[in-house]
């Protein structure tokens, strides 16, 4: 089953969205296998962002994602690294359709609430970077043994 690696950025966690974001995924019909508030190092931040190096918001990009702690994520699903960053909506502010994350509650291109990895091979990097193997859970959901 595929992986990926979602982040509710500082913006989402001051603003109290992490349960809207959460609810959004489950009810797409993602599974959540990890989870964990992060206080990133600027080293952690200058690494998960390692290929935006030397563009002009890559600066602002460490300073925000430091600026307090963030809700790092493992989802599991069919195609849930694209389906979920259609649920995250774009990443230009105004191009965040209404009815997605960033479309619903962003104002801003850098404030924009969530991150999500943009491919296979980034999400196995990304997971690897904020979880250790053991942090990351297979279980099964059988809602009706709990109803
Ligand atoms: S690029 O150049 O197309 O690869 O960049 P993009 O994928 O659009 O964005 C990469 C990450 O940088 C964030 N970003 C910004 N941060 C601050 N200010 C500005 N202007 C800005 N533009 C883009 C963007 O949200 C991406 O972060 P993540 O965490 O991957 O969403």
């Amino acid at each position: 089953m595929e992986k990926t690696f979602l982040m509710v950025k500082p913006d989402g966690v001051q603003r109290g969205l992490i349960g809207e974001i959460i609810k959004r995924l489950e009810q797409k019909g993602f599974q959540l296998v990890a989870g964990k508030l992060i206080l990133m190092t600027k080293e952690q931040a200058e690494e998960h962002y390692a290929e935006h190096k030397g563009k002009d918001f890559f600066e602002p990009l460490v300073e925000f994602i430091t600026s307090g702690p963030v809700f790092a994520m493992v989802w599991q699903g069919e195609q849930v690294i694209a389906l979920s960053r259609i649920l995250n909506g774009k990443t230009n502010v105004l191009e965040a359709a209404p009815g997605t994350i960033r479309g619903d509650f962003a104002l801003h291109t850098r404030l924009n609430l969530i991150h999500g990895s943009d491919s296979v091979e980034s999400a196995e990097r990304e997971i690897n970077h904020f979880f250790k193997p053991e942090e990351v859970l297979d279980y099964k959901r059988d809602v009706s043994r709990w109803l």
